[in-house]
């Protein structure tokens, strides 16, 4: 057994952290929360410290960190390494305004195991780098619209909304939502269907590999292949959004697939846990934001590229070998097939892959967002921090018996709540 015992000091659900927090409380952010993704339906524990898989929070509790900044901090809290290379950054000046020589780093670091690729610009975050991919696809064909997957996760920019369907669409321009197509997950005749009805139409076709919101089913392999020929006969651009899928692979999912998208889009795990996007791609495709060219596209950030992200990433990338990506991927099928075989028969299941893992009721390809808060709050009261949504993610500073010990809270915190479900 690790040492990861958790302690119960002062752990509530009711404890109220605005009460700490002068008159104002909850007012300065709306609902309480800087971000709307913390949200677990009570109020949140705060963060205090973390190193290499543990958190510390508020109410006195030392969690597993299996949320790891949803899936971003690859390498845990703190890493020495990271930290020393991000720091020394730091120390030279936060930010400027002239190119440093960090970019070069990182892009490096990129490029190395994406061979099919070509050139990076950064961002600053996964949302960024999605939205100016399409921006990019859109300026190299003159075409309008993009083909989507139900349920993918594309960040929050308004195209990327579209495919939550009508309740993550609540503020955008019906223009946005008709240049959009959502096709079923894996559905290779409608995706076929919808490619050759107006196939001069489409700029692009965007995938969501591992897409949590659809409760973290895969594409099939079958399904992005037939998407690649799509796109190669219609003159296409094909994005692969691997933000969170980046981990599974050295060269991310689609490599392991054998698939080479025309643009990679990814963030998270390569800031070092910093902020941080990347829009990696085909060299005439990158030439669109080409500042030496004639009107090329306007692609800015005051941040994007700084000296700590880009130095932070560039160790995080490098650490995370090819060796590592193997042993936390196997890890993660270890912790599955331990996880479902104690939950198979409340009527659950692991899903996933690699090093990414979410107990959803069996078959089920949406969960209410009361089941899904009712899993959080069961799991962090076992010392077990995941995301809201419940998506687990691992980091190189576990082992063999962390995993298995957070298999083991896992399965507990699904049976409690499996047992008190009613079961439709
Ligand atoms: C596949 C995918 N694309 C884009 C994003 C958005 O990234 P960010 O939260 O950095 O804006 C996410 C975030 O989870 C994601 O999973």
């Amino acid at each position: 057994m690790t040492d990861t015992s958790t302690s119960k000091v002062s752990a509530t659900r009711d404890h109220d952290p605005h009460l700490r927090r002068g008159p104002r409380g909850y007012a300065l952010l709306p609902g309480g929360y800087g971000r709307s993704t913390y949200y677990t339906g009570a109020p949140s524990p705060y963060a205090i410290k973390g190193k290499g898989y543990r958190v510390w929070d508020d109410r006195g509790r030392e969690l597993i960190d299996a949320n790891n900044n949803f899936t971003s901090l690859i390498h845990g809290n703190a890493h020495p390494a990271i930290t020393e290379a991000a720091t020394r950054a730091l120390t030279a000046g936060a930010s400027w305004g002239i190119p440093n020589l960090y970019e070069w780093d990182l892009a490096e670091a990129l490029l190395s195991r994406l061979p099919a690729l070509d050139q990076v610009r950064f961002a600053n975050s996964g949302t960024e780098a999605v939205m100016s991919a399409i921006r990019i696809a859109r300026a190299s064909t003159g075409r309008e619209r993009v083909i989507v997957t139900k349920g993918g996760y594309h960040g929050t920019s308004d195209v990327a909304l579209v495919p939550g369907g009508p309740s993550y669409t609540k503020g955008v321009t019906q223009g946005v939502i008709k240049d959009v197509t959502p096709v079923p997950l894996n559905d290779v005749e409608t995706l076929r269907e919808a490619v050759e009805a107006a196939p001069s139409e489409y700029a692009a076709v965007i995938l969501d590999l591992l897409p949590n919101r659809a409760g973290l089913i895969s594409l099939t392999e079958e399904f992005v292949r037939a998407a690649r020929e799509l796109c190669t006969k219609h003159g296409i651009v094909l994005i692969i959004d691997e933000t969170i899928s980046l981990r599974l692979g050295y060269g991310g999912m689609s490599g392991e697939f054998g698939v080479d998208p025309d643009i990679l889009t990814t963030g998270k795990l390569i800031g070092g846990g910093f902020a941080v996007g990347a829009i990696i791609g085909l060299g005439e495709l990158m030439a669109e934001v080409d500042p030496t060219r004639k009107s090329s596209l306007p692609h800015g950030g005051t941040f994007s590229g700084n000296p700590v992200s880009m130095a932070a990433g560039a160790v995080a990338v490098k650490l995370y070998d090819a060796a590592q990506v193997q042993r936390l991927n196997a890890l993660g099928d270890a912790a599955r097939a331990s996880v479902n075989a104690k939950v198979a028969d409340a009527g659950w299941e692991i899903r996933g892959r690699g090093s990414l893992l979410r107990a959803v009721p069996a078959g089920a390809s949406k969960v209410d967002e009361t089941t899904q808060h009712r899993l959080w709050w069961a799991t962090y009261e076992r010392g077990l921090l995941g995301s809201p949504a419940n998506l687990l993610s691992l980091s190189t500073p576990m082992n063999e018996s962390v995993t298995a010990d957070i298999a083991e809270r896992l399965a507990d915190a699904v049976l409690e709540v499996a047992n008190t479900t009613p079961r439709s």
